[in-house]
């Protein structure tokens, strides 16, 4: 038996990492300088402006009291606070008890979806437990994160629900897409799904989902179905000036008031304030299984430690976070940073997404868009006019990681393309989010300046007309 030498080299250990998205976040060091990432949802547009000058350098390093263990679900202070501004975002109480912190939203749904695995106690209303290998709907595109917290550990089965790519309907979610699906799932497999997973606003498509849409879906899947339902809001304050259809968190629908037992949300610090690094993350739910898998349960027969113990908000989370939480802009009692921060980021993504956008259609980039809906941090570009279109390129090295298998050698061409000298960017291509039809490419907009953005806009359009 031969010992290990060393450590693993870094392209060996980013190849271990089978999401792609996150595995061409991590290899942004190797890249050149002059390369542009716009493939992985970030945001920086309040970083410099605000954090970092108003947050970020008023702290002084680490009082005592957080080197020492915390509740890894929040202590009752965190809590309350994201209660308030969850308050604020959804236009509806957020009592704080039901409130969970976890490490990252991606954990935060790996512990709903073990949590929706407990039964319910004698007396208290819910559907049947879920099992090993129950189906998961998600309207197709989605982010494809959803498969490594349902499936890898707590072992459900995510199932697409393809919206169509064509027609007046193009992307859009609508009720019989979710319903179709249902039915078609359990005449193949006998078995009924038992969760649902809508992203509001959607992940790539950056849309919100208009309240009449969810009232319908909501009743239906809680007339009809023994589904539960994960709302994932992680992009809630992600929302620009003039949006037709308004942002409706699924705890202000009626829907709540009945059946708060099978709805629950989640949302996190990593988009709307670009804490991406940070990795916290929070389940909202008054469901008893999920309560007490939050929160433990030492009872004789189940005795648990909580979900988050596993993937706590560690006492350096707490610290940072509490700061940012509680800071004000323009002296002691006045505005909350966090109030403030949400509505500069308002303008700033407002403005990015305009310049931005006008820089594409200048450049004669199509991308999917109805005037008046919210981008959120995307655009979801077409760019199925230059598939099969190939050339030669100049070579560029190659990753040291693979697409995901599914992906159509045309869309894995035009990324490689993208990527290399001279172009340069890197969007991602669509199929690793189960886009259903070859050629969309999501572009976060929100991960660099505007001007960068553009720039890569311009280089992306110079590439794909020697394509024509
Ligand atoms: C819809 C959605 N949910 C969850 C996450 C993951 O959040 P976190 O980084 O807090 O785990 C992402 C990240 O891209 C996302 O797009």
């Amino acid at each position: 038996m031969t010992v290990p030498t060393g450590p693993i080299e870094p392209a060996e250990l980013i190849a271990r990492i089978p999401d792609f998205e996150q595995a061409l976040a991590l290899h942004r060091d190797q890249e050149p300088p002059t390369a542009i990432n716009l493939s992985v949802a970030e945001n920086v547009l309040v970083y410099e402006d605000s954090m970092q000058k108003r947050v970020f350098n008023e702290i002084e390093l680490l009082p005592e009291t957080y080197i020492q263990y915390k509740r890894p679900y929040g202590e009752d202070r965190l809590r309350q606070e994201v209660a308030a501004l969850l308050s604020k975002a959804f236009e509806v109480d957020v009592a704080w008890g039901d409130v969970f912190g976890a490490g990252g939203v991606g954990s935060a749904l790996e512990c709903l979806a073990f949590a929706l695995q407990d039964p319910p106690k004698t007396g208290e209303a819910g559907p049947p437990p879920l099992k090993e290998g129950d189906a998961v709907l998600l309207p197709a595109p989605y982010w494809q994160g959803f498969n490594w917290s349902f499936e890898q550990r707590p072992k459900l089965t995510c199932v697409p629900v393809p919206l169509p790519t064509e027609g007046p309907d193009r992307f859009r979610l609508t009720l019989d897409a979710i319903r179709d699906e249902y039915f078609r799932y359990y005449r193949v497999h006998g078995e009924y799904p038992r969760l649902l997973v809508l992203t509001n606003p959607q992940n790539p498509l950056g849309v919100n989902y208009g309240k009449q849409l969810l009232d319908e879906i909501y009743a239906w899947v809680l007339g009809e179905t023994e589904m539960h339902i994960i709302s994932d809001e992680i992009y809630a304050h992600s929302q620009v000036d003039g949006v037709r259809v308004p942002f409706t968190s699924a705890l202000a629908l009626e829907a709540y008031g009945r059946a708060w037992n099978r709805i629950h949300v989640v949302w996190g610090f990593a988009k709307d304030f670009g804490l991406s690094g940070f990795r916290t993350g929070f389940v909202v739910s008054k469901y008893g299984p999920v309560q007490r898998a939050m929160l433990g349960t030492s009872g004789i027969e189940e005795k648990k430690n909580p979900m988050s113990w596993f993937t706590p908000v560690d006492s350096l989370k707490h610290y940072v976070l509490g700061e940012l939480l509680e800071a004000t802009v323009n002296g002691p009692g006045a505005e909350l940073y966090t109030s403030y921060a949400m509505r500069r980021y308002k303008e700033l993504l407002s403005e990015s997404f305009v310049k931005v956008r006008e820089r594409l259609v200048t450049r004669g980039i199509e991308f999917v868009y109805t005037e008046g809906d919210n981008p959120a941090q995307f655009f979801w570009l077409d760019l199925t006019a230059y598939l099969g279109k190939r050339k030669e390129k100049e070579p560029c090295s190659p990753l040291p990681f693979t697409p995901p298998n599914e992906m159509d050698p045309d869309e894995q061409w035009l990324f490689e393309y993208l990527r290399c000298a001279p172009t340069e960017v890197t969007l991602l291509p669509g199929q690793t989010m189960h886009s259903p039809a070859p050629g969309f490419f999501r572009l976060c907009y929100t991960a660099y300046q505007p001007e960068v953005v553009c720039t890569a806009i311009d280089r992306v359009a110079k590439a794909l007309a020697l394509l024509k």
